[in-house]
């Protein structure tokens, strides 16, 4: 019946949680976004959002069908699974229970929903299909040049040229569905006819290649032709061969030179399969035009190289050799589902000037991540130099030292025929200004086009507030975290570093969250960091584990945790902490074992990790990584994930541990009390803002001091700080909610606008445009001194969602099937635009206060409920649109409560107001 078409205008999107799959459906056009090519999961988790404009729709059952074909699908033959009417509210991650599927299945579906406003058609078909599941399902062999070549160099700053491989084969018969399958290590780019395939780049995403290896999967069935058909695959080194060669063995993981394997099956119409495979009937060259690409120092392209239709068929490869069976890499190999890097923003530079004669600087207006594209006329043989810096010297020379030993070099030379334009394929540089010599000419800003590279991830928060300086700060966050994202959360995208560092991420995933669909990414990284596990149980600071560091420390590894944490409280997921939790388990026995005393973990590594110095000029010309380790910050950590252990253990089946948590975190919480709480300063420790913050937010002061310690805070900030913070890596991820939580959102409000050393304003002033790493940046000495680090983001984008825009997830319906929605007016803000598509749909808070009159439009995601606090002196001032919200049917329960009204609502648009005064 058309009931709800007319009715309740119900839309769904279906999203496989697995992958980053969304089909959209109106009802009446069928969008097709994506759909995800190659599942491993013998379970995959299916989930879909509904749409309305009516309020108060839940769903109340579902009905999915899955088949192997569209046209069984169509007939409602579901040979795969018809999970028949199941009564649920659920339309998240509902795992699929039909027949056992096989590799390379493909597997269609749809889904009808029955809401409390009426029953739905079915939707449009969306597809998924499965990867190679079995080992043997792998025929190709790997092939490679397992050594270097004489224009090669394997020294310490190694230059390796990328390797081109190529395979002709003909095609007689029509072809019903062909799918390639491809592990390039360490990066690959693929091509058929000449055309490259995809629009990935720098793939596939990174791992530890010992322990696994992602595949990619592309469906060619359209791309392949009748007759000839060429392939063509550029290796490049990527964190394969390691950017420093024969350079401590001890701490930084080599894996040996590039390889490739290779597969692609052609299901013809006929019935008959045809494989072609990589092996040695493939040909191969090294001497092409990339002549080096290393991630730190960059990429040399060498035009007069180029091979000419080498990747189209007809291309003579008489010259090129044999490539050799290669070893093949330790680690196991699985189908990436995570998204693969893209090109994400193209950035026109905003000028270019002499520096001096032959040297110009290129400024794009923006530090960001990624490459430079040019585009020149000049002679045969010109060599451009292109150096990338995030700052200029005072000179207007670029600067480069804060890079330490990493080139960051880009070199091209010249062919020669016309106009001709180029970018690296196989680096990226962290940027905001390019030292370019060796120009034929002279260059303008319309020869270079900025290449912004990022993990392929859609937007899903948008933030503006009155206030351009949250606004920048926002930016400028949004600029740093999509500048880190590689495949993995690294720590900058700039110096001889770029690592996964977890405490980098600790509290700061939950903040990204509210921008960036990160869900996929981070379902990567909690792997890799158990990857990264010894079989003691030890934890790597960075995951994964391309340097081996194993300080042993809760601040960084717990991150294992906190991540687990996020997925499920933003998303709803368990399943990250039920296949983790024996290795989070192991982990703390591992540090309890070893460093537990008496309640207390004694160990620790970094201390509140780049504490700002009491003044900008004590922090002049110093370096800044000491570590000063604290005791109290290891047991404060680590009280919190034995809390966090105890609902863990519920989630995933393992209630008897829960016993053993409370006693340990009642053991630890009086050891806290005992050993640091210092009655004389009505504070811990060394009365630092740090010491006293992680008290409060870890739940680790007794109720009857939480007020004083409260006091000692705010003393601290406003005495002696004169009204900064004084936190590092640390204290900053919980300062902003502590604050809020306990009354104090003006103080939280006056650091979030400083201007003044040290705040996330005072680097604004100074020109930034992301985050720095240091609250000194402009000061410290260069060794270590990035400019678009996210670690001291803290918990402020948390803030900034949770409590300015007043979008939260409750803790007890997570991953937003309950919204608590409780914004904060604080002093000097008159209004915020925010909005978040959660796992249910989008979540929309716009409010504006003038003196008196406080007006909220808020929109809640169908199959959702939210709880709504609105500023009010009585129930009697609120209205929602003209009418008093006492009595309302769509309110569920009101109260009052500190100067607030309470109410429950149903999904749909609301428009609220209050008087204020
Ligand atoms: C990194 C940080 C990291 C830290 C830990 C630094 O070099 O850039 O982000 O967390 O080391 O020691």
């Amino acid at each position: 019946m058309n009931y709800q078409r007319t009715i309740i205008f119900l839309f769904i999107l279906f999203s496989s949680f697995i992958t980053f799959s969304q089909v959209k459906v109106d009802g009446i056009t069928c969008e097709l976004l994506d759909n995800p090519v190659g599942i491993e999961t013998r379970h995959p988790r299916l989930g879909w959002k509904l749409e309305s404009d009516q309020r108060n729709v839940l769903q109340t059952a579902f009905q999915i069908l899955v088949a192997s074909s569209p046209d069984k699908l169509n007939e409602d033959a579901a040979d795969f699974w018809n999970s028949g009417k199941v009564a649920s509210g659920k339309s998240q991650l509902i795992a699929y229970e039909g027949d056992p599927l096989k590799s390379a299945d493909n597997c269609y579906w749809k889904v009808k929903v029955w809401t409390s406003k009426g029953e739905s058609d079915w939707s449009e078909t969306a597809k998924w299909s499965m990867g190679l599941l079995y080992y043997k399902d792998w025929r190709a062999r790997w092939i490679g040049f397992d050594r270097s070549f004489p224009w090669d160099d394997d020294s310490f700053y190694s230059r390796l040229s990328a390797r081109y491989f190529r395979k002709e084969f003909e095609l007689n018969k029509d072809v019903q569905e062909a799918k390639a399958y491809i592990i390039g290590l360490g990066l690959y780019e693929l091509s058929l006819n000449g055309e490259k395939v995809g629009e990935s780049v720098l793939a596939p995403t990174p791992t530890d290649y010992h322990q696994n290896i992602m595949y990619n999967i592309y469906d060619l069935t359209k791309e392949l032709k009748k007759g000839q058909n060429a392939l063509g695959v550029v290796v490049g080194n990527g964190r394969y061969y390691t950017m420093r060669q024969h350079y401590k063995g001890y701490k930084i993981k080599n894996f040996g030179f590039p390889k490739l394997l290779f597969q692609l099956e052609i299901k013809y119409t006929d019935g008959t399969t045809e494989f072609i495979l990589s092996n040695n009937s493939w040909k191969g060259t090294a001497d092409g035009p990339v002549r080096s690409n290393n991630e730190y120092d960059g990429e040399e392209y060498d035009a007069r190289k180029e091979l000419r239709g080498w990747n189209a068929p007809g291309f003579d490869d008489g010259d090129w050799l044999e490539p050799e069976y290669v070893e093949q890499p330790d680690g196991k190999y699985e189908a990436q589902l995570n998204p693969n890097m893209k090109i994400l923003k193209k950035i026109k530079p905003v000028s270019i000037r002499e520096q001096s004669p032959d040297k110009y600087i290129l400024d794009l207006g923006q530090n960001i991540a990624g490459w430079l594209q040019l585009k020149v006329n000049g002679a045969e043989g010109d060599t451009i130099t292109m150096r990338f810096g995030e700052i200029q010297q005072e000179d207007g020379e670029l600067f480069t030292t804060n890079l330490r030993d990493a080139q960051a070099t880009a070199k091209y030379i010249l062919k020669g025929e016309g106009t001709e334009t180029w970018e690296p394929r196989f680096v990226y540089f962290g940027f905001r200004y390019v030292e370019i010599t060796g120009w034929p000419g002279k260059p303008t800003v319309d020869d270079f086009v900025g290449k912004v590279v990022s993990d392929d991830m859609a937007i899903q928060g948008t933030f503006t507030t009155s206030n351009q300086l949250i606004n920048q700060i926002y930016k400028n966050a949004h600029w740093g975290i999509l500048s880190n994202y590689k495949g993995m959360p690294v720590d900058c995208p700039q110096r001889n570093e770029r690592q996964p560092w977890l405490g980098d991420r600790t509290v700061g995933c939950y903040g990204e969250n509210f921008l960036f669909d990160n869900a996929a990414l981070y379902r990567k990284w909690i792997d890799d960091i158990a990857y990264s596990q010894k079989s003691d149980g030890a934890i790597s600071d960075v995951a994964p584990a391309y340097w081996r560091y194993y300080s042993d420390n809760m601040s960084w590894c717990g991150t294992f945790l906190m991540v687990a944490d996020m997925l499920y409280q933003h998303t709803g997921d368990t399943e990250p902490i039920v296949k983790h939790y024996a290795a989070m388990k192991k982990w703390l026995n591992y540090m309890e074992d070893r460093y537990l005393e008496g309640g207390i973990m004694t160990k620790d590594s970094y201390g509140d990790w780049c504490e700002p110095p009491a003044t900008i000029e004590e922090g002049r010309g110093k370096s800044a990584d000491q570590k000063y380790p604290s005791q109290q910050i290891s047991t404060a950590y680590y009280y919190h994930y034995i809390e966090l252990m105890q609902q863990f253990a519920k989630l995933s089946g393992n209630e008897t541990d829960i016993p053993e948590y409370q006693q340990q975190a009642a053991v630890v919480k009086d050891a806290f009390q005992q050993t640091f709480y210092k009655a004389d300063q009505k504070g811990y420790g060394e009365n630092k803002l740090t010491e006293n913050l992680l008290a409060v937010a870890m739940g680790l002061v007794p109720e009857n001091k939480k007020d004083e310690l409260m006091q000692t805070i705010v003393k601290t900030i406003e005495v002696t700080n004169s009204g900064h913070l004084s936190t590092g890596v640390i204290g900053t991820q919980w300062i902003m909610r502590t604050l809020t939580q306990n009354g104090y959102a003006d103080l939280a409000w006056k650091l979030a606008t400083n201007t003044t050393y040290p705040s996330w304003g005072y680097m604004v002033e100074q020109g930034a445009t992301t985050i720095w790493e240091l609250w000194n940046g402009n000061t410290a000495a260069p060794k270590m001194n990035s400019y678009n680090h996210v670690m001291m983001l803290g918990d402020l984008l948390i803030w900034f969602y949770e409590d300015l825009a007043g979008i939260k997830s409750s803790e007890k319906q997570v991953g937003f099937k309950q919204i608590v929605m409780k914004p904060e007016l604080v002093d000097g803000l008159d209004f915020v635009n925010a909005s978040y598509e959660s796992p249910y749909g989008i979540i929309a808070s716009n409010w504006t206060r003038t003196k008196n009159k406080f007006e909220w439009s808020i929109s809640v995601p169908a199959n959702t409920t939210a709880l709504i606090s609105i500023p009010a002196r009585s129930l009697k001032d609120v209205r929602e649109g003209n009418e008093m919200i006492d009595g309302s049917s769509d309110a569920k329960t009101t109260w009052m409560e500190d100067e607030r009204v309470f109410l429950e609502v149903g999904s749909g648009s609301y428009k609220f107001s209050s008087k204020l005064e």
